[in-house]
C-alpha cells in the first residue's frame, strides 16, 4: 500500500482474545476412513488457531492489532511469538505457561477441503484474569474479537470488559457451542457459519436445511452468517436480508477462510456492514487460493488488486462503495 492511501484510510484498533495454534498439517489424495492407513502427499507446519488467524488476517489489511492469548513455554509457542511480531501485531499480552504444550490443530486437506482436530494446550489457560491484567488493550480498541477456542467463562469476561469500555464485540462462534443468552446480548454481531448459527443459537437440530433466516431473526442486525462459496448474509435490524455473493476462485486449501473473513470484517469495521461483508468476501476467497491458514491471507494492496476498486476514500461515506 502506498503512503498517501495509508494515510488517507483510517487505521482500525483491533483487539483479538483467542487461541494460538501449530498446524500440522497433512495432504492426502482421499479423505480417510475410519480404521485405515493412506500414503498422505505431503506433510506442514504453519501457523494457525483462530485467535492469531484472524489477528493477522486483519494485521495484513492495515488494522493496528493486539492479540490476548497463551502459549506453551516450548518450541512452537517462541515461533508462533515471534511469527506474530513479524506481522506487526502487538504481542505483550501473549503470555507463556510453564508445564502446558502450545495448541496445535492436526489438519488433513483432501481435495481442497479439511478436516482438523484441536488440542487446546495452552490456549485452555487463558484466564479471566488474564483479560484483566490486559484491561489497557479493551481501552485502546475500536473494536474487540473473540472465538471459541479458549474457555467460555474467559470469552464471556472479554464481552463484559468490552461491554464496560464501550467497544462493539465481534463473536465468531468457532467451534460451535450452545451459548448462553448474557453472551449474545454482549454482542454487537455473532459470525457463524450455517452449522454454527444452529448449535449457538442451541436450535433443536443441526441440520443445515433449517430455516437459518429464521435463526438469524432471533437476533436482528446482530448475525453475519456465512456460507462458503455462497458468501455471506446480514439480516438488518430493519428485517431485511443483505446477501453478499462469493468470490469465484480456484480453491487449494480452505482453511482459515472463515478467520480471514473475521479479521477483515474487524478491520473494516468502520465502514458499515454492507462494505465490510464485501471486503471481508473478497479477503476469504483470496485466502482459499493458498495451502495454509494464514499463507494465503491478502494483504490491503492484494486485496484492492482483488476488487479492482481504490480503497483512497474509503473513510468517505460507505454508500459510494456499493461494492
Ligand atoms: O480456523 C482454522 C484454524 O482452526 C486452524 O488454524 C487451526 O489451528 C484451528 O484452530
Amino acid at each position: 500500500m502506498d503512503i498517501e492511501r495509508s494515510a488517507q484510510s483510517p487505521v482500525t484498533r483491533v483487539l483479538v482474545v483467542g487461541s494460538i495454534n501449530m498446524d500440522l498439517v497433512v495432504t492426502t489424495p482421499v479423505v480417510p476412513q475410519l480404521g485405515q492407513t493412506l500414503a498422505g502427499d505431503g506433510f506442514a507446519t504453519h501457523a494457525g488457531g483462530k485467535g492469531a488467524n484472524q489477528a493477522v488476517a486483519a494485521a495484513r489489511l492495515g488494522a493496528q492489532v493486539s492479540l490476548i492469548g497463551r502459549v506453551g513455554r516450548d518450541a512452537f509457542g517462541a515461533q508462533l511469538k515471534a511469527g506474530l511480531v513479524a506481522e506487526g501485531i502487538d504481542t505483550r499480552w501473549v503470555l507463556e505457561t510453564e508445564g502446558v504444550p502450545t495448541g496445535i490443530a492436526a489438519i488433513t486437506v483432501s481435495q481442497s477441503d479439511n478436516a482438523i482436530i484441536v488440542v487446546g494446550g495452552a490456549n485452555l489457560a487463558l484466564t479471566p484474569a488474564d483479560l484483566d491484567n490486559a484491561d489497557a488493550a479493551f481501552a485502546q480498541a475500536d473494536v474487540v474479537l473473540v472465538q471459541l477456542e479458549v474457555p467460555l467463562d474467559t470469552v464471556a469476561h472479554a464481552a463484559r470488559l468490552a461491554g464496560r469500555h464501550g467497544k462493539p464485540l465481534l463473536l465468531n462462534p468457532a467451534p460451535a457451542q450452545p451459548l448462553p443468552e448474557a453472551l449474545l446480548a454482549g454482542c454487537a454481531l455473532l459470525t457463524p457459519n450455517e452449522h454454527e448459527l444452529a448449535v449457538t443459537l442451541d436450535a433443536e437440530t443441526t441440520e443445515p436445511a433449517q430455516d437459518w433466516r429464521e435463526l438469524m431473526a432471533r437476533l436482528p442486525g446482530r448475525v453475519a452468517m456465512t456460507r462458503g462459496a455462497d458468501g455471506a448474509y446480514h439480516l438488518g435490524a430493519d428485517g431485511a436480508m443483505h446477501h453478499q455473493p462469493g468470490f469465484a476462485v480456484e480453491p487449494v486449501d480452505t482453511t482459515g477462510a472463515g478467520d480471514t473473513f473475521n479479521g477483515a470484517l474487524a478491520a473494516f469495521w468502520p465502514l458499515g456492514m454492507a462494505a465490510a461483508m464485501r471486503l471481508a468476501c473478497a479477503a476469504a476467497a483470496l485466502s482459499v487460493t493458498r495451502a495454509g491458514a494464514q499463507s494465503g491471507m491478502p494483504g490491503r494492496a492484494q486485496l484492492e488488486a482483488f476488487l479492482e476498486l481504490s480503497l483512497i476514500h474509503i473513510s468517505e461515506p460507505t454508500r459510494r462503495y456499493a461494492i
